[in-house]
C-alpha cells in the first residue's frame, strides 16, 4: 500500500486531509510541524508529502530541500495564500504540484490516484535508474538526445501545475507538439485545448475571438459570441506567435492573466475564466520587447515558466531517429518497407535543418515517394545535399503500382522545373487543376 504524509499546522484540517488520502488506499502520517515531518520521514519515507507552504518552524520548501525526500517522494505544497512565486519555486526545486486551500478534493484525488498507480511499477523497476519517462518521448514529442531530455525535465515539472509557459524556438522545433504534450500531461487533459495562432488571425478580430463580444458591440456583432477564454474554461489555451498580437490587446490579455476574469466586448461583467495558457514564439523575446512588439510586463509574466526548444541541428542522433520515425509511420500507412541507404542518412545527419523537425518530415515523404525500395540521395532534394532535381529518368520495379509510378513521375518533373507547376502540368499533358488535385493528395494528412 502507498504510504503519505500530510504536514500542517492546523490540526482540524490535518486530520480531515489524513482521512481523505486514507480514503484513497494509502496508509497516513501526520506532521504539525517541520520537526516532526522530519522524523516521521526518517521512520519511513512516504511516496508522496502533501506540505503546507508554512509552518510554525519554517517553510514546507525546506523539507523539499531535504536530502531524506529524494527523487522517491512526490511533494505536492499546499498554501493558503495565493502564493504563486513560492509554488513556482518550489516546483524548480523539484515539488511535483502545489495545491491552494481550500484544497480542490477532485485535483488531490487525481494527484493521489497518479502516485498510487505507478507504485507497483517504480517497485519492481527499482534496480534500473529513476526515470520517470520513456527515453526518447515524452507526450507527442520524439528524440532522446540531452537537449530533448532536458526538455521532457521542464515539461515534467510544469505540465501539473496552473503556471503560464513560454515556449520559445525556431518554427518547425515542436511548439505545437510541446503545448499540446503540457495539456496532455496536466489535469486539464479532459478540458478543451484551442490554439490560436495570432499571427494567422487579422488584428481587428483577434480581440472579439480572444475574450468574446456583446450583441451589438460593434458593427457585425449581430449575436453574443463566446472567445477563446470562455470556451477554453477549465483547459488549456496555447497562443501562438504572440509577438505577432496588437501590443494593446496585450495590455488586455496581461490583464486576464492577473485576475482571471475575462470582460466581453461592449459587455460590463466580469466572468471568471480558469484557463491555462501556453503561449509561443520564434523571435528572440527580449528583442520582441526592444523592437516594441512584446510588452515586457507580459514577457515577465509569461517568464515565469520559460521553455526552449532546441533547434534540430544540436540533437544530434535524433535527426536520424526522426527520419526512421517518419519512415516507419509512412511504410506502415501504406504498406511498404522503403528503407534509406547510409549514403543518404549520412546526408540528412549533415544537414544543418534550418526548417527543423518540419523540414526533416517533408524531406523524408518527398524522399518515400521518389524511392522505389532504397532511398538513395538520388531522392533527396539538393539543399540537403541529394541530387534530386537533377534526375533525368525514373527506375521502377515491375509490379510497382500504377498510382505510386504517377506520383514519382509528378513528383521527378515537378522537381526538374523548379517547382512550376504549370510547366509540369503542360510536360506531363494534364491540366493544372488535375496537378493541384493529385498535389494535394499526396500531401501529409
Ligand atoms: N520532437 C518531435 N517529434 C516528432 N515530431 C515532431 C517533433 N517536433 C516537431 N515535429 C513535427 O514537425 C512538424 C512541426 O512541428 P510544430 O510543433 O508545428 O513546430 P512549431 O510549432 O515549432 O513550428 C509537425 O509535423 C510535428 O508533428
Ligand atoms: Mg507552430
Amino acid at each position: 500500500m502507498p504510504h503519505a504524509l500530510a504536514v500542517d499546522d492546523d490540526p482540524n484540517f490535518l486530520s480531515a486531509l489524513a482521512e481523505l488520502i486514507e480514503g484513497q488506499g494509502f496508509t497516513t502520517n501526520t506532521a504539525c510541524t517541520l520537526r516532526d515531518a522530519r522524523a516521521q520521514v526518517s521512520h519511513r519515507t512516504p511516496d508522496v508529502a502533501l506540505v503546507d507552504l508554512y509552518l510554525p518552524d519554517g517553510s514546507g520548501i525546506d523539507l523539499l530541500k531535504d536530502l531524506e525526500l529524494g527523487a522517491a517522494t512526490e511533494v505536492v505544497l499546499m498554501t493558503g495564500h495565493a502564493d504563486v512565486e513560492s509554488a513556482v519555486q518550489a516546483l524548480r526545486l523539484g515539488a511535483s504540484d502545489y495545491l491552494t486551500k481550500p484544497l480542490d478534493i477532485g485535483r488531490l484525488k487525481s494527484i493521489l490516484a497518479n502516485v498510487a498507480s505507478v507504485q507497483p511499477a517504480a517497485q519492481g523497476a527499482q534496480a534500473q535508474t529513476a526515470e520517470p519517462q520513456e527515453v526518447g518521448r515524452l507526450g507527442l514529442l520524439l528524440g532522446a538526445s540531452p537537449p530533448m531530455q532536458a526538455l521532457y525535465e521542464m515539461l515534467n515539472r510544469v505540465a501539473p501545475t496552473d503556471a503560464s509557459v513560454f515556449l520559445v524556438g525556431e518554427s518547425g522545433t515542436g511548439k505545437d507538439l510541446a503545448a499540446q504534450t503540457l495539456h496532455m500531461l496536466s489535469r486539464r487533459s479532459r478540458a478543451p485545448f484551442l490554439p490560436l495562432n495570432c499571427g494567422a488571425i487579422s488584428p481587428t478580430l483577434i480581440e472579439s475571438e480572444l475574450f468574446g463580444h456583446e450583441r451589438g458591440s460593434f458593427t457585425g456583432a449581430a449575436r453574443r459570441h463566446k472567445g477563446y477564454f470562455e470556451r477554453a474554461h477549465t483547459g488549456t489555451l496555447f497562443l501562438d506567435e504572440i509577438s505577432e498580437m496588437p501590443i494593446e490587446l496585450q495590455v488586455k490579455l496581461l490583464r486576464v492573466l492577473e485576475t482571471g476574469e475575462v470582460v466581453r466586448i461592449g459587455g460590463d461583467q466580469a466572468a471568471p475564466v480558469d484557463v491555462r495558457v501556453i503561449a509561443a514564439t520564434n523571435r528572440d523575446p527580449q528583442k520582441a520587447v526592444n523592437e516594441g512588439k512584446l510588452r515586457e510586463d507580459l514577457l515577465y509574466r509569461l517568464q515565469v515558466f520559460p521553455i526552449h526548444m532546441p533547434p534540430l541541428r544540436e540533437r544530434g542522433d535524433d535527426v536520424q531517429l526522426l527520419a526512421d520515425y517518419f519512415l516507419g509511420q509512412l511504410n506502415e500507412r501504406q504498406g511498404t518497407d522503403k528503407v534509406f541507404t547510409e549514403d543518404s542518412l549520412d546526408r540528412l545527419r549533415t544537414h544543418s535543418w534550418p526548417g527543423n523537425v518540419r523540414e526533416l518530415k517533408n524531406v523524408v515523404h518527398r524522399a518515400f515517394i521518389m524511392a522505389d525500395h532504397e532511398i538513395t540521395p538520388r531522392c533527396l532534394p539538393r539543399e540537403v545535399g541529394g541530387d534530386f532535381g537533377s534526375v533525368r529518368s525514373l527506375n521502377f520495379q515491375v509490379g510497382t503500382s500504377i498510382e505510386e509510378v504517377e506520383r514519382r513521375l509528378i513528383m521527378a518533373t515537378l522537381d526538374a522545373h523548379g517547382g512550376n507547376k504549370r510547366k509540369t502540368a503542360d510536360i506531363l499533358g494534364v491540366s493544372l487543376k488535375t496537378l493541384y488535385n493529385r498535389l494535394n493528395t499526396y500531401r501529409e494528412p
